[in-house]
């Protein structure tokens, strides 16, 4: 009996340490664990490189303040090498091995096209802090962006094009296996010919190509007053030396894939001078919150932030917003209070969730000029 009784209570204490276990791992001790997946290496190293620090940033901020519910935040970062397929399993194995509460990513749009069906089916909300493909966020309800969309974006160079570069007969030069290139170039060609301008030719290439020499020989065939090129930093950088060697004079403009102090390395420096993109924020605001955040940005990282810093330091912001207001860890309950967000005053201007769980904010032209980007305008949506 006394063995027995024994034994009773031995297995008891067992099952009481493995359900201690069960539970602690789940909820990473007394920690909330976030996930992120970024590109901190590949072809477009800066983009998961700058939305990492702006992400650690905040939640190093939140944590000095105490953190959430009581709790401090855990951010888990996962490198997806830039690759689609890299993406899914790292994502699967933040939700389902390191239990996160929610999920952080991406800057590239493929990417989070990637990443956010798991996060979907696993009922984690997700965030992409700069993706602007329209598809990212339709994926599901579980899915929002805290940036403007493409549309929005393709409207913006489109009028800007017309009325301030004051040009007409446009090329377009597209990343044919970019969702983002892709997509942007329908709706500029959509937008720009509705605004009366005219599209002379489309090209064609696909993400780290190194050479351009035949589609630019046939753009310059058309003599366009401007290259219109949806595309990624690396590639604009070869892109622009190699038009300037072909004798392609005219201006190139593009948008936020742009923005990468890599853009204008090199020879790129001079290739792109007079050139202009579109993106989310400018270092030259001088509204003391942006400033306030390039200050707290320089001091722990020695370098400036990009629009991509700027935009996950907000990101994780609203994801702790979100948490604290549903005063609870339920992957349901943070993502009703995400699609509640409404004037959240950002870094990057104030942010409103809307129905397709996007934001609404304007985008900033800049120009380049002796390799920096200099403010040129605001466009509101
Ligand atoms: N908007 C780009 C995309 O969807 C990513 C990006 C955002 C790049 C901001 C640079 C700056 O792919």
């Amino acid at each position: 009996m006394k063995n027995l009784l024994f034994n009773l209570f031995f297995l008891s204490f067992t099952a009481f340490l493995v359900f201690c276990f069960n539970s602690c791992n789940k909820s990473g001790g007394n920690e909330i664990l976030i996930g992120e997946y970024a590109s901190l290496t590949g072809s477009e190293a800066t983009f998961g490189q700058s939305s990492h620090n702006g992400l650690e940033l905040a939640i190093e901020e939140i944590n000095k303040n105490g953190g959430i519910l009581g709790r401090q935040l855990k951010l888990i970062t996962e490198d997806n090498q830039g690759k689609p397929s890299e993406t899914q399993t790292v994502v699967q194995k933040l939700i389902n091995r390191d239990k996160v509460i929610a999920v952080i990513g991406e800057v590239a749009s493929s990417r989070s096209k990637a990443g956010a069906p798991i996060c979907q089916s696993s009922k984690i909300p997700m965030i992409t802090p700069a993706s602007t493909n329209p598809e990212v966020t339709s994926i599901g309800d579980y899915i929002f962006r805290i940036c403007f969309i493409d549309p929005f974006q393709a409207t913006v160079m489109s009028k800007f094009a017309l009325n301030s570069m004051k040009v007409k007969k446009v090329a377009v030069l597209i990343d044919q296996k970019n969702a983002y290139s892709t997509g942007l170039a329908d709706n500029f060609r959509k937008v720009f010919t509705e605004m009366g301008g005219e599209i002379v030719e489309e090209q064609k290439y696909s993400a780290g190509d190194k050479d351009f020499k035949a589609q630019l020989t046939a753009i310059k065939a058309k003599n366009p007053e401007a290259i219109f090129i949806p595309g990624y930093y690396t590639d604009v950088n070869l892109i622009s030396i190699q038009a300037r060697e072909i004798g392609l004079t005219c201006p190139l403009f593009g948008s936020d894939g742009w923005e990468s102090e890599k853009l204008t390395e090199g020879k790129a420096k001079d290739a792109l001078e007079g050139c202009f993109f579109s993106t989310h924020v400018s270092a030259d605001d001088p509204s003391p919150i942006v400033q306030n955040f390039i200050k707290k940005y320089q001091e722990k990282y020695k370098s400036k932030p990009d629009a991509m810093a700027f935009l996950a330091y907000d990101a994780g912001l609203i994801l702790s917003e979100a948490i604290k207001r549903a005063g609870d860890t339920n992957g349901e309950k943070i993502k009703n209070e995400l699609g509640k967000i409404k004037d959240f005053q950002g870094v990057t201007g104030l942010i409103t969730i809307n129905d397709q769980r996007n934001a609404v904010k304007p985008a900033v032209v800049l120009e380049i000029k002796d390799g920096k980007f200099v403010y040129k305008e605001t466009i509101a949506p």
